[in-house]
């Protein structure tokens, strides 16, 4: 495993050699997996020394280790920069009290400081829990409550959706512009040395029930982390490698974070909304070399026709892709106007690190989310538990353990469990099936979550913000079909007495949902109904039932259009 999996970019349908993936699958094995990382040697392990200090101990402090791009702002960073402000941040977070397993919530924009705090906090032995910058009041609320968080990290032009009671267990809110402008002191060891089962990191996620899990990662996960940044993120040293997710997202924080730097890699962190010409300004400027985002993001830049026309993509070496199924389409665009193929990859919030990957150099079948990572086996499982035939779908599932496994859903045990009914696999909640070569094809959720634009939503979640409105007394959340973004969030709500349907009103049911929940888990569309459909015995609302009347009033509009 000591060469390149493959130099060679194969054109899509190219013939090719199954040869490389087959040998490395049989040679590759965890327990040499990761033989860079320091906690080999020494037994001491902390996945934040691993990601800065090591490289700054291995003599490359003055590597730029991120550059960072928000409108007219461009800052960079050396490794040794990083170091000495994690250990800052570290300092500060002990002046404040944070204990070995203290859980630490970050809710920043996409910035150095987040990162930073990040670091900082699992530095310390805390566990890190980043927000997605765009979360309301209710969401960052639920969650640092959720696993009693103690101490958050944010900055003043959050603090309106800052939650400033109700949460008992928050001692301390810190605002990142104190800790930049507070005195820097230096010398004294901040690394924390951890057990590689401990925890440092926490996830909430959605599922088709209750509120979001928190998924809690441990110290462990790094020797996953580290080998899909060297082999499926492809990095090398002088790469400069940007990840469009926030870290508040898994992606963000695994393969924004840690997989590159675990890899030593330049960072690219950009703040802003989405606009095509800034991301290929983006690209181009700073000569971008592996670029990792999501369908939704190519399908916008796609729809964008010709504005790639003006910019020089040709830094670009290798594109992936996560998160929702990757239309073929897309990636024929890519290959024909960028000259790269994009690189599927498949793995959750809970699973640590990519499962299922298209290495670079291997044949891509478009349609396909790509083939095992070496060392994971994947199965197809029928409801009782047995393998299904090659070509058959079923529950893809996963056997256990592997790395990167999460360690627990925080203070949920039956959750916990039930990923692992079968006994030896983990189930995912997918509907897959896989070829004769080992590629897997997604089907479709086996529940009731939505994926829009890559973004995970709860329909529980969205549904108990709607009935705190007043005017709704009841609601059943779906996700329907949509070209661009995989999924629209669609609830169907039936008023209250005293209420009457109007266009006024449903906007304001929408806003209400986007000013406490999140802008992205917001119904785009609200449909007035006499009554939901249930079932007969428990009186639960049918969200498939839902889901089937809206995926066939689509078809009908199609028709009509022929
Ligand atoms: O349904 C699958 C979908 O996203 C789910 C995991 O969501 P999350 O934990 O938010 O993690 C997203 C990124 C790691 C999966 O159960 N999903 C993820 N990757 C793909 C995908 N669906 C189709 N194709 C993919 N490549």
């Amino acid at each position: 495993m000591s060469q390149r999996i493959s130099e060679v970019i194969n054109p899509i349908e190219d013939t090719y050699n199954l040869s490389n993936y087959e040998e490395i699958r049989h040679v590759y094995d965890w327990h040499q997996a990761g033989e860079d990382l320091r906690f080999r040697d020494t037994g001491k392990v902390n996945i934040a020394y691993e990601t800065i200090d090591r490289h700054v101990e291995d003599g490359y402090g003055d590597k730029v280790a991120l550059h960072y791009v928000d409108g007219e702002t461009r800052t960079s960073m050396t490794f040794r920069e990083v170091k000495e402000k994690t250990d800052h941040y570290s300092r500060i977070l002990r002046s404040n009290g944070v204990k070995k397993g203290d859980r630490v919530f970050i809710f920043l924009p996409k910035t150095p400081e987040c990162y930073i705090s990040m670091l900082a906090a699992i530095k310390i032995g805390a566990i890190a829990g980043p927000l997605f910058e765009a979360f309301m009041e209710d969401a960052v609320r639920d969650r640092i409550n959720d696993c009693r968080g103690t101490l958050l990290i944010t900055n003043r032009d959050m603090v309106s959706r800052v939650p400033q009671n109700d949460i008992p267990s928050l001692e301390t809110i810190l605002y990142a512009e104190d800790i930049e402008a507070a005195p820097v002191e230096h010398g004294g060891e901040q690394v924390e040395w951890m057990d590689l089962e401990d925890g440092m990191l926490i996830h909430y996620t959605s599922g088709s029930t209750g509120k979001p899990k928190g998924v809690l990662h441990a110290h462990r996960v790094m020797t996953h982390q580290y080998e899909s940044g060297k082999w499926v993120l492809d990095i090398r040293d002088d790469d400069v490698y940007w990840c469009t997710s926030h870290p508040g997202w898994v992606t963000g924080s695994v393969y924004g974070l840690f997989a590159p730097w675990l890899n030593r890699a330049t960072i690219v962190i950009q703040g802003g909304r989405f606009k095509a010409e800034n991301w290929y300004q983006l690209i181009a400027d700073l000569k971008v070399t592996v670029w990792y985002s999501a369908p939704t993001a190519f399908r916008m830049l796609l729809s964008q026709g010709d504005v790639l026309k003006d910019y020089d993509l040709s830094s670009l070496r290798h594109i992936l892709s996560v998160g929702e199924p990757l239309n073929p389409e897309v990636i024929y665009w890519a290959w024909e106007r960028l000259g790269v193929r994009i690189h599927d990859t498949w793995w959750m919030t809970e699973t640590g690190a990519h499962l299922i990957v298209n290495l670079p150099g291997e044949k891509i079948k478009p349609g396909s989310m790509g083939r095992p990572f070496p060392g994971i086996e994947v199965g197809i499982l029928d409801e009782a538990g047995n393998e299904l035939p090659r070509g058959s779908v079923g529950q893809l599932a996963v056997k256990t353990p592997w790395p990167g496994l999460m360690k627990e859903i925080w203070g949920n045990r039956d959750k916990f469990d039930s990923y692992f009914k079968y006994e030896g696999w983990y189930v995912s909640g997918d509907l897959a099936y896989q070829d004769d070569e080992d590629y897997v094809f997604f089907q479709s959720r086996d529940d009731d979550m939505i994926n829009s634009a890559g973004e995970r939503i709860g329909p529980f979640e969205v549904e108990s913000k709607l009935i705190e409105h007043p005017a709704v007394q009841e609601a059943g959340v779906v996700g329907k079909p949509d070209p661009v973004r995989g999924e629209l969030v669609k609830a169907f709500i039936v008023l209250r007495e005293g209420y009457e349907q109007s266009d006024s009103l449903l906007e304001d049911i929408r806003i209400f949902v986007r000013n406490n929940l999140a802008a992205h888990s917001a119904p785009r569309e609200i449909e007035v109904m006499e009554e939901l459909p249930k079932t007969t015995i428990s009186g639960k609302i049918l969200r498939r039932e839902l889901k089937r009347m809206e995926i066939e009033k689509q078809k009908e509009a199609e028709l009509k259009k022929v």
